[in-house]
């Protein structure tokens, strides 16, 4: 057997941290090695496989339109990109999608519509206010927009046009706009910057400002987007709905898709004003078709409610039982346990070797972004092999 791990030394940019198990083959919420060794994922592909590894929906649209049609160019309609766009639009507030291929370029594109309707509507406004702990991808201006120094830095200096305001502060809002401002942009709950939740009123405060001076809300909704919040979208839990909205991660359950979505009169692009090569094509559009009329026919939202709200009540009975454990938060299947020192590096290796895998978050906290099919059974598996490794912490 090859010694991958080894090969990926020699040939692979060194980007990420990577975990020492070379993954083979997945189902549902579990995945196997190379060895042949089983582990419970409660990673999920970084909150990727919404109806869990290779589930069969998925494997047979996949398969079908592989055989059928995987690639044309975009200058022609094509069914599974209009039935997807169809049935998003069916299933959200927002009236008009574009498909492109990750999150950050989902992102991309939004600001870009912002900077366009800017253009058009407000006396070509450009800047777009973020917040701080926010994260919106790895390109350039992502990083610019994405509140985090650590990513920031070593790019320095960034694309012009973000200004970063403290989280959960409306009025840090109000004060960074002025007659430049095209729109805000937010990840309605923080997921990778610490699952971070919005006060109560900050999102409907933030709406509403939005409506008084005529900008744009953007809502990155590509983590807390497709049923993980307990809702197929978290926008509808804070009675607000935004101008322009962004997917990716879970709407194909693990196939690169990304998407913008917009209300008609924030709907701004003309033609060759906006593009992509592989954006929509009919094989991740078959995939994310497949995802979200299983998400909706089988109210897998709800079961991230449900299970969710077990996993955090569990969660909770850990924080009592480890003095250690300082906060458990979260939302659905989004949620985060802190500690009160920099152990999670530790507790995520003895998971590892327990069979489980967990997400280390910051060096004090995990986060739990497991597969939204996952069972009560699951938690109990995952909570019983946490227990154990929280404590050898102890001893
Ligand atoms: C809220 C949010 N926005 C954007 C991104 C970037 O997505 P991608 O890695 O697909 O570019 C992420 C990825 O973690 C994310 O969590």
């Amino acid at each position: 057997m090859s010694n991958w791990q080894e090969l990926e030394h020699k040939y692979f940019m060194s980007t990420v941290e990577r975990i020492p198990v070379t993954l083979v083959r997945g189902q549902g919420a579990r995945v196997w090695d190379e060895n042949g060794r089983e582990y419970l994922d409660f990673v999920g592909g970084w909150a990727v496989n919404s109806l869990g590894h290779c589930h069969p929906v998925v494997a047979e649209a996949v398969a079908k339109q592989a055989q059928t049609l995987i690639q044309t160019s975009n200058q022609f309609y094509t069914i599974p990109q209009i039935r997807l766009a169809e049935l998003l639009v069916q299933n959200s507030c927002l009236d008009k999608v574009f498909f492109c291929n990750s999150g950050a370029e989902a992102n991309e594109g939004a600001v870009k519509l912002a900077r366009r309707y800017g253009k058009h509507y407000l006396g070509g406004a450009y800047e777009v206010i973020t917040a701080m702990g926010s994260f919106h991808g790895r390109t350039l201006a992502m990083v610019a927009a994405s509140g985090q120094s650590k990513f920031q830095q070593p790019y320095l200096p960034l694309p012009v046009g973000f200004i970063n305001v403290e989280y959960n502060d409306i009025e840090a809002i109000k004060v960074a706009t002025t007659k430049e401002t095209c729109s805000v942009m937010l990840e309605p709950v923080q997921g990778e910057g610490g699952v971070n939740l919005p006060d109560d009123n900050y999102l409907a405060a933030v709406r509403a400002w939005c409506d008084q001076t005529g900008i744009l809300l953007i809502l990155d909704e590509i983590q807390t987007g497709m049923g993980r919040m307990g809702t197929l979208f978290a926008y509808e839990q804070y009675g607000i709905e935004p101008d322009i909205m962004t997917l990716a991660k879970g709407l194909a359950s693990g196939v690169p898709i990304g998407a913008i979505l917009a209300k008609d009169r924030a709907s701004v692009f003309t033609p060759g004003e906006h593009g992509s090569t592989f954006g929509g094509n009919p094989l991740a559009c078959a995939a994310g078709y497949a995802t979200l009329k299983f998400i909706i026919d089988n109210d897998i939202a709800g079961n991230a409610k449900k299970v969710g709200e077990y996993l955090v009540t569990k969660l909770e009975g850990l924080r009592q039982k480890f003095q250690f454990v300082t906060d458990v938060r979260g939302h659905g299947l989004l949620v985060a346990m802190e500690f009160s020192s920099d152990i999670a590096q530790s507790v995520v290796m003895d998971c590892l070797d327990r069979g489980l895998l967990v997400n280390r978050l910051k060096p004090n906290a995990l986060r739990f972004i497991p597969p939204l099919i996952i069972s009560k059974d699951e938690v109990d598996e995952a909570l019983g092999i946490l227990d154990k490794a929280l404590s050898n912490i102890v001893s």
